[in-house]
């Protein structure tokens, strides 16, 4: 991995990734890419380019011209808004991860794309949920993650691209919210206390899901994307995890910082649904033993330097 083009480099995952890969490989072999300008960093601080992932020409001209080695695909719609829009979320998900398998194809790109806790589904065990085990998800985007995973190893297996990655959970971050997933009120709840003390949680009491700091993601990346390929017994869809929390979790960490901090609920029902239908908590085992994963953030230290974060962004 020393040239890499980044797809969706304006999200959640992106805005951070790119910024640590140019860190790592220097400025110039990092090409951001996104459907849409925007005031940030990635925009300004190295080489960017306007790129629709349902455009494959201009994909494939842009890997050809910037001369990459790999490719990292992480433009996507997340659960919810998948949801509400389930045949553009499958045109969308599914049309961007094949044009981009491709590309890694016709050039010998390395390749690496997120699945999600999203692709298991309510016949998958609940907790300590294995990397192979049942997988019949319910929603659009776990359709689209399981779909992604399979395509991922037929690449691999049928044309020796190199694909690698991992099963995201909740991913919270300071720098930039996500948009439209099931998990976002674990970021929502660390700007509302910050701002009113208090958050109502459209997820119920009691509702566990898996969760990451941004930190261990973008090093659990880098970390997969440099290991051994010889090594990789699964090369894709690796269960990465750092916790798994309920918002009542959330709000205990929260008021060691804030004591007056205070959560109500107001469940949403289609997010519920979907939180509903994830695990409880995932094996990240395979992902330790094949390629060293270890996140350091636990809730708390997550959500200490989370809070002393967002104060200097929301220049408190
Ligand atoms: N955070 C994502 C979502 O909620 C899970 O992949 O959609």
């Amino acid at each position: 991995m020393n040239k890499i083009l980044i797809t969706g480099a304006l999200g959640q995952i992106g805005s951070e990734l790119t910024m640590a890969l140019r860190e790592k490989y220097g400025k110039n072999n990092v090409i951001a890419t996104d459907i849409r300008e925007a005031d940030s960093p990635v925009v300004t601080q190295g080489p960017f380019e306007i790129l629709d992932v349902q455009d494959y020409d201009k994909m494939l001209d842009l890997a050809k011209n910037y001369e990459v080695d790999t490719i990292m695909h992480l433009a996507a719609l997340l659960s919810a808004k998948a949801e509400n829009n389930p045949k553009f979320a499958w045109d969308l998900n599914m049309g961007g991860l094949v044009n981009a398998l491709e590309v890694a194809r016709e050039l010998e790109l390395q390749f690496f794309t997120p699945s999600s806790i999203g692709a298991f589904g309510p016949s998958t065990p609940k907790k300590d949920t294995p990397q192979d085990t049942i997988q019949r998800p319910t929603t659009m985007y776990g359709v689209n993650k399981v779909s992604g995973e399979l395509l991922c190893d037929y690449y691999y297996s049928r044309f020796g691209v190199d694909t690698r990655g991992v099963r995201f959970p909740g991913l919270i971050s300071y720098v930039t919210e996500p948009g439209g997933g099931t998990t976002d009120y674990a970021v929502e709840i660390y700007y509302e206390a910050l701002k009113n003390k208090s958050y109502t949680s459209y997820i119920a009491e009691g509702t566990y899901m898996d969760m990451m700091y941004m930190p261990d993601a973008i090093n659990a990346i880098i970390q997969l994307m440099e290991a051994d390929g010889d090594k990789l017994e699964h090369r894709n869809a690796f269960n990465v995890t750092a916790m798994s929390a309920a918002p009542e979790d959330f709000e205990k960490a929260i008021q060691k910082q804030i004591p007056d901090f205070e959560l109500s609920y107001d469940v949403d029902s289609v997010r519920q649904k979907i939180a509903d239908s994830w695990p409880d908590s995932i094996d990240a085992d395979c992902a330790s033993k094949e390629w060293g994963f270890k996140p350091e953030f636990d809730i708390d230290k997550m959500t200490e330097d989370m809070l002393d974060k967002l104060k200097t962004k929301l220049g408190q």
